[in-house]
């Protein structure tokens, strides 16, 4: 299969790539940074490619709608770029600014909704065409989200549309709802520490969904740490 994945450069997005690229799988990652990308590349070896594109970016998410139209037929498209809060309001409603609220809203409802419609018109060329949208149990929760929880909230309620819409267009749409995850950004408080979980396990688990019958779809999952939230 061909596959997308925006945000593939790093944490969550760069464990799916690796392990579907593992799996035989022509996987084209991006992100904004170019040096990210390419140590992405080389660190997962074969089946790799890149393009550099901010997701906030019009111009440059039409050049990757071209990119990918005059490249390949995608067959999946992952969405796990995010923008997180600032950690000093990162759970408050109260003292994060609207500014803040807006931008974490543009980037992850606006810009995933606006990349998504670029590019369907090429995954509606594949024979079993899917859409994974990697959101947050911080938007299943209703306290302690913060102005991130909002967006990823509304995240989930955009991914239940597009799933509905889109079945009568032959597109399965997946929805994986990460708890606090273990990536270069999010570290372990010490090597035995189990409060977080493996980035891998994601990678397990878009590939198990990629190999189920087309008529499957694994419509939502919230996957969470043995111990619950832990933030
Ligand atoms: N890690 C967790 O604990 C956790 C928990 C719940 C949900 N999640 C969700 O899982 C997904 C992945 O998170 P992560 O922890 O793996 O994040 P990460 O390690 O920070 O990686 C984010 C990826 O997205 C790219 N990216 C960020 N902003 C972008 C933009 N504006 N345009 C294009 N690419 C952009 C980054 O590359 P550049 O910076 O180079 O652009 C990188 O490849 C996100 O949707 C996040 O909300 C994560």
């Amino acid at each position: 299969m061909n596959i997308i994945i925006a945000g593939g450069s790093r944490g969550i997005g760069k464990a799916i790539a690796g392990v579907l690229a593992e799996n035989g799988n022509k996987v084209l990652i991006t992100g904004r940074n170019i040096e990210s990308l390419i140590n992405a590349q080389k660190e997962i070896g074969s089946n790799i490619s890149i393009f550099d594109a901010d997701i906030n970016d019009v111009k440059r998410v039409d050049e990757l709608a071209n990119f990918v139209g005059n490249t390949f037929v995608p067959d999946v498209l992952i969405l796990s770029a995010a923008q997180f809060p600032k950690p000093e309001t990162a759970r408050s409603v109260v003292d994060a600014d609207a500014e803040e609220l807006s931008g974490i809203i543009n980037t992850n409802v606006v810009s995933n909704y606006r990349l998504v419609k670029k590019l369907l018109p090429y995954l509606k060329k594949s024979q079993n065409p899917r859409i994974i949208v990697i959101g947050s149990t911080a938007g299943v929760r209703t306290d302690n989200g913060g102005v991130y929880g909002i967006s990823k909230a509304a995240l989930i309620n955009y991914v239940y549309n597009l799933r509905a819409e889109l079945k009568k267009e032959n597109i399965g749409v997946s929805l994986i709802n990460p708890g606090a995850t273990f990536t270069e950004t999010r570290k372990k408080k010490s090597p035995e520490d189990d409060s977080l979980l493996e980035s891998k396990d994601f990678g397990i688990l878009v590939n198990a969904l990629l190999n189920m019958s087309h008529q499957a779809v694994l419509e939502r999952v919230d996957i969470r740490p043995l111990a619950g939230d832990t933030y």
